[in-house]
């Protein structure tokens, strides 16, 4: 993790380092408390966003050459393409194979339906990390001390609400996820 650490220094400010510092820490706390391997989190805390700081043509032009299918809603914003670049890049540069890795960089913006343990853990300790200050946080860091599921679902709606508050446009993925998340706690 030393090398991947000293590649981030690279691409990402003080503050996005930082960030994915605390990301790495708190992913791999939650993967103790639930269970999952706390080196996969930590490692993939690390990485999830490096693709972040690429500005938006490069994003594309990445995203392009890497076969990923790009939707309208990411053609309009194209900034959420640095979850899935992410995880190729991860791979690409950073050398990280495991493919439970990857999909959890890939996955830590939008979510998606059927998450992993893994994917839940990255998605949740980027909104919850130390350096997180917003409305609701310890809420939300309370609620992640005893359940993972109903700390997702409180990020979703979270973000969901912040979207929908500015305007914004809803990634199907997150919609898909948030669904599935409360179609299987509700059976
Ligand atoms: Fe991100
Ligand atoms: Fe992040």
């Amino acid at each position: 993790m030393e090398k991947m650490l000293e590649m981030l220094k690279e691409r990402l400010t003080p503050g996005r380092l930082s960030h994915s510092l605390g990301v790495s820490e708190t992913a791999g706390k939650l993967a103790l408390q639930y269970g999952t391997e706390p080196e996969k989190a930590r490692i993939a805390g690390l990485v999830h966003d490096c693709a972040r700081e690429l500005p938006n043509n490069i994003l594309l032009q990445k995203a392009q050459s890497f076969g990923i299918v790009i939707s309208d809603v990411e053609l309009a914003n194209p900034s959420l393409l640095h979850a899935p670049v992410g995880a190729h890049l991860a791979k690409a540069d950073f050398g990280i194979e495991d493919e439970q890795v990857l999909q959890a960089v890939k996955r830590h913006t939008t979510g998606a339906p059927a998450m992993t343990v893994l994917d839940k853990i990255v998605f949740l300790a980027d909104y919850i990390e130390p350096n997180r200050f917003f409305p609701g946080v310890d809420k939300l860091r309370e609620t992640a001390k005893t359940s993972l599921d109903d700390a997702v679902i409180a990020a979703y709606d979270q973000t969901l609400q912040f979207i929908i508050a500015q305007g914004g446009l809803i990634h199907i993925d997150s919609v898909a996820g948030r669904n599935f998340m409360l179609m299987k706690l509700r059976k």
